[in-house]
């Protein structure tokens, strides 16, 4: 009686550790991948943000790799001649599937869903389309400022790290990129009216585009603020943050304002370095629902 009852024992471990081989297999056919999708920078300091920015998605996706894209031609080009080798998004694709990436998360590094992320979206479902079973999904993970939370958060985040020295007769001007094309012009004025809704000497206004800072200075200047903080309100401190913003030469925001007699402080710290922008970003990563293999028709 006894050695019967120890065989079915024993079968019946080995049928639940077969069972258990078999679910962890089912799941080893699904690896994942995440490929952060950025404009890109070829200023060395400024790929500290990117390499925060990287760090944070370490954090919260330990077991998942990582890969770059850079949508910058230009910038990618200039990287190569310099001996680095960055990926296009349809390169970093190509990567995923080579690898054996199966569910996919591309999430845009854009600060708006303007012009860039569009593209972005269009080369995704090109890509998808053209190679319809290399992937199980292509998760798309939203630029930063898409929501209303997500704007709150933003502020938050952006607030809470001006400088401590700061005193209520001080003025922050926020430097965002902008351009003429595309919807991001539209997001990015609505982002100056909350922060300057918040806090009525914190500006905001764009290299590119519809939200200038001629418009701007005069504002600033009647204010008589004793110091005026210079920040970008880009991912990266790159060249836009160091030149037009910082730079010496006498059209930089710097140079403009000091030309006024104001007292300036350029704080060159790309938002890719807040921790406060790092969490919407993962959260757009993990929350996405926006799947380019399998579109959920919403309406
Ligand atoms: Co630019």
């Amino acid at each position: 009686m006894r050695q019967p009852r120890l065989l079915r024992s024993l079968l019946l471990a080995l049928f639940l550790v077969c069972q258990f081989c078999l679910a962890s297999l089912a799941q080893a056919a699904q690896p994942s991948g995440i490929v952060l999708v950025a404009f890109g920078t070829s200023v060395d300091s400024a790929q500290s943000s990117l390499m925060d920015m990287e760090e944070a998605y370490a954090k919260a996706f330990p077991d998942t790799p990582l890969l770059w894209a850079y949508t910058s031609d230009k910038i990618r080009a200039k990287l190569a001649r310099e001996g680095q080798k960055v990926f296009s998004v349809r390169e970093a694709l190509d990567e995923c599937a080579r690898r054996g990436l199966v569910d996919v998360r591309v999430q845009s590094l854009h600060i708006t869903p303007g012009e860039e992320f569009s593209q972005l979206q269009r080369l995704l479902v090109r890509y998808v389309t053209l190679h319809p079973t290399l992937f199980d999904h292509v998760w798309l993970g939203h630029p930063l400022l898409e929501s209303s939370r997500d704007l709150e958060e933003v502020l938050c985040a952006v607030m809470g790290t001006l400088p401590a020295a700061r005193t209520a007769r001080d003025a922050v001007v926020l430097m965002g990129h902008g351009n003429n094309r595309g919807p991001g012009d539209l997001t990015l004025a609505c982002v100056a009216t909350a922060f300057n809704t918040s806090d009525p000497r914190v500006f905001l206004a764009t290299v590119e585009g519809g939200n200038g800072f001629a418009e701007l200075v005069h504002e600033i200047e009647a204010q008589k603020p004793d110091k005026v903080y210079l920040q970008p309100f880009m991912l990266v401190a790159g060249d836009h943050a160091q030149n037009d913003l910082a730079g010496e030469d006498e059209e930089s925001w710097a140079s403009q304002l000091k030309a006024r007699g104001l007292k300036v402080e350029a704080r060159l710290t790309g938002l890719g370095s807040l921790p406060g922008i790092q969490n919407i970003f993962v959260r757009h990563t993990a929350e996405t629902t926006d799947d380019l293999v399998h579109p959920a028709k919403i309406f």
